[in-house]
């Protein structure tokens, strides 16, 4: 299947001085410094430009276009090969005079003066740093995920930086998994509101909006379910969780209008997912008819190798390309500038290929103003970078992040001046880098507010704060970005060291009238190659935090995670648990914020939390079986429910839901039920609620999931204040695909609604599908 012949079509070449002609009529001179395409670029238009190009462009030109290499250190090499036309885009340069530089080698130096594309993981921000993904789909607010991007993609672009990879909308349902972080957990439907989000924020309302860049939807596909959560390894997944699941975030990002996709680094049920052409291809352009570009994961073309899937380098390029790779992301070369042109030559791939895999890339260029406008402007990036106004963005995005977990007896929010004296303790509770979680290279890090500095801010003189890290906490082995940033690991305690640590945290708390706890995990504990085989709270945490509660003290306790840890202890024992994933630039004022009640908690988790990591996976939208009635008790001697289900989180105030009610109580397969249902906040202070609906087929061709959401609305109501909530239920939530008739079906059938505060909603109502 992998092997495709085609014979390749004879190109008359043009001479050299008409092609300069033709270079000089489709690239203007005049070039400005500020990027900007105030309308959408007409298609049509875009496509004739591109061919023009393609026409007079040699072969190596075109290949040249399908090569991106990565460029930390300013390499001879790279320079040479920008100025020869062999690359179409570097990625991982972010200084705007480096970008500016190279640029002028391509566009000066080239015949036809194509500029390159920069590309760069713009993950949760670029300069100011947003919470985490996974915090993001927290908010269960696609609009502050919207707003979010817009500014990472401002900031981006101000430095000339054109293109993100991003989102990442790989379904994750192991919290093994580092990368769990970087998506929007385990949920389709809350990951394809997100992933459409973001596509909004980076891109705007179309590609080439001024300020504004390309998104890139990654990695295509499966590579959350990796087994075992191990980062890289295989996955097997069946065509109904593939299409009812881990390819829905991306197919809406597909609707939304993503520019670019990225293949990732896993085995897909047997073909690795860069030289897999049924992903690549058949679902990607031929079904959901996606038009841009995709670019490989870094060196994944080359790995096809190691998968034991081509047998060198030349395969590799071979398959990858066919597969329908445009874009190859290597470290030092790439397999496509060493093979595409024999390959032609040899007659296994066509010119004709080459320029449809070359004709996609050279309009993203286009749409995006780089030929009118391929340098930046060095002053302005200084003054668009992490202003007051990014700063505040992030610092709300993290209020709106952060999951009430435990609040007994109403310990948050603390009272102002109810605590004199607080410790605030934790190996994380002043580390800058730890507030701002993976994937920020960009930030400041003398800008990023930690929890203990937040806390100062906000309490000043009115109380006495006394800080103690207690125990350390470090990465085993450094990572991949750990030795490109030269990052140097902290010289570790000695044992007695240790001790006189833990001693002295402990000793704060006693002499304190409160402490507040800020534990989690270490920054680089989670993201790429970041697998945990445990989700113990790391280190000697957990006995640090049984140490400090033993002194009977009140105590809260703040997480700072990338995935869901184990907190079973903590769950009983502490009686206030905020989790605040990693908050970003601001988290630590934004902290401050929630514990003093000046923002009330409203996230909800996107990721159902379990008890231990022996329950994993653990997911809602499970198949019920043989057994329902012991849906419960399936451990021996164990609770098999989570400890906080999908879709949870607490307030400072309280809602009640009421008045569920259907429009029709039996539609015809195509029709729409609206469903409405009061929400009212019967607490004494303003709050925002997630109204969540969930549905269950009852029966069909298939088993259905016990319940999966489809629909959800975050709203703030003010004190006593009732709102009614409006939901429809049509063709997009009541099809499924169904694996005994390979097809996306609406079925005659009963099915359940509950609407509420999470996945365990017990507000009910039914209705009929019928024939
Ligand atoms: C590898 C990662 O898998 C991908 O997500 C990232 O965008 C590239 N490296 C570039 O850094």
């Amino acid at each position: 299947m992998k092997r495709h012949h085609h014979l390749s079509l004879k190109r008359k070449s043009l001479p050299n001085v008409l092609l300069f002609a033709l270079a000089l009529a489709v690239v203007p001179l005049t070039l400005s410094q500020t990027p900007s395409a105030t309308v959408p670029p007409d298609d049509a238009a875009v496509r004739q430009r591109a061919d023009a190009l393609l026409k007079q462009m040699t072969l190596d030109e075109k290949i040249g276009q399908l090569s991106q290499l990565f460029d930390f250190r300013k390499e001879q090499a790279t320079d040479d090969a920008v100025a020869k036309g062999q690359l179409g885009s570097l990625l991982f340069v972010t200084d705007p005079a480096e970008i500016n530089r190279l640029q002028h080698l391509a566009v000066d130096q080239t015949r036809l003066h194509i500029p390159l594309i920069f590309g760069f993981d713009v993950i949760h921000g670029f300069r100011t740093i947003f919470p985490v993904p996974i915090a993001m789909a927290a908010s269960w607010d696609p609009s502050a995920a919207t707003k979010a991007q817009t500014i990472a993609a401002k900031e981006a672009r101000s430095v000339g930086i054109d293109w993100a990879f991003a989102p990442m909308l790989d379904i994750a349902r192991d919290p093994r998994w580092g990368r769990i972080v970087e998506g929007a957990g385990e949920d389709p439907y809350l990951g394809s509101a997100m992933a459409a989000a973001q596509v909004r924020g980076f891109q705007g309302d179309y590609i080439g909006s001024p300020d504004h860049i390309l998104a890139c939807m990654k990695h295509f596909a499966g590579y959350g379910a990796a087994v075992g959560g191990r980062d890289y390894d295989e996955a097997y997944i069946p065509e109904t969780l593939l299409y009812n699941v881990y390819l829905k975030p991306f197919h809406a990002a597909v609707k939304a209008g993503i520019g670019s996709a990225m293949s990732a680094y896993l085995d897909l049920n047997d073909v690795p997912a860069t030289g897999n052409r049924w992903l690549l291809h058949n679902i990607l352009r031929d079904e959901w008819k996606f038009t841009g570009f995709v670019v490989s994961d870094a060196n994944s073309v080359k790995s096809l190798q190691n998968h034991g899937y081509a047998k060198d380098v030349y395969e590799s390029a071979l398959y990858a390309f066919n597969a329908g790779v445009n874009m190859e992301m290597a470290i030092g070369f790439t397999a496509y500038s060493k093979s595409l042109a024999t390959a032609v030559e040899r007659k296994q791939i066509t010119v004709q290929q080459i320029e449809d895999a070359a004709r996609p890339i050279l309009e993203m260029k286009i749409r995006l103003g780089l030929f009118e406008h391929p340098y930046v402007d060095e002053a302005r990036a200084r003054q668009v970078l992490a202003t007051p106004e990014h700063r505040i963005a992030a610092r709300l995005a993290a209020e709106r992040t952060a999951v009430l977990l435990r609040n007994e007896g109403g310990l948050l929010p603390l009272k102002k001046n109810a605590y004199k004296k607080i410790a605030v303790l934790g190996p994380l509770a002043d580390s800058q880098a730890d507030t701002l979680g993976s994937w920020a290279f960009q930030q400041d890090l003398a800008e990023t507010i930690t929890v203990l500095a937040g806390l100062r801010n906000k309490l000043g003189a009115q109380a006495e704060l006394s800080y103690a890290p207690g125990v350390q906490i470090r990465r085993q082995i450094p990572s991949f970005f750990d030795a490109i940033f030269n990052l140097k690991p902290q010289p570790i305690w000695t044992p007695e060291q240790s001790k006189d640590e833990t001693s002295k945290a402990v000793a704060l708390a006693n002499s304190s009238d409160l402490a507040i706890l800020v534990l989690g995990e270490a920054q680089n504990m989670s993201g790429e190659a970041a697998s945990r085989e445990s989700l113990d709270l790391p280190g000697e945490e957990e006995k640090l935090l049984e140490a400090v509660a033993a002194t009977g003290k009140p105590i809260v306790l703040v997480l700072l995670n990338g995935r869901p840890l184990n907190i079973k202890w903590a769950a009983e024992h502490v009686p206030a648990i905020l989790d605040a994933w990693y908050p970003g630039t601001q988290g630590g004022n934004a902290v401050a914020n929630l514990l003093f009640g000046d923002a009330v908690p409203g996230g909800k988790l996107p990721i159902t939390w379990p008890r231990d990591v022996g329950q994993v996976p653990i997911y809602y939208a499970h198949n019920t079986t043989q057994a329902p009635e012991n849906q419960g008790k399936r451990y021996w001697g164990e609770e098999s429910t989570p400890l906080y289900p999908f879709g949870y989180g607490l307030s400072y105030s309280n809602f009640a839901f009421s008045n569920l009610k259907l429009s029709r109580s039996e539609i015809k397969p195509g029709g729409t039920i609206d469903v409405s249902v009061d929400v009212e906040n019967t607490g004494a202070s303003a709050a925002d609620e997630v109204a969540q609906l969930y549905i269950h087929q009852q029966y069909g061709s298939t088993s259905r999931p016990v319940r999966e959401l489809k629909g959800f609305d975050r709203i703030t109501l003010g004190a006593h204040e009732k709102k009614t909530v409006h939901f429809s239920l049509g063709n997009d939530e009541l099809t499924y695909w169904s694996t005994a008739t390979k097809s996306r079906v609406e079925e005659p059938a009963a099915f359940d609604v509950w609407v509420g505060a999470d996945s365990n909603a017990s507000l009910h109502a039914n209705f009929n599908i019928t024939h």
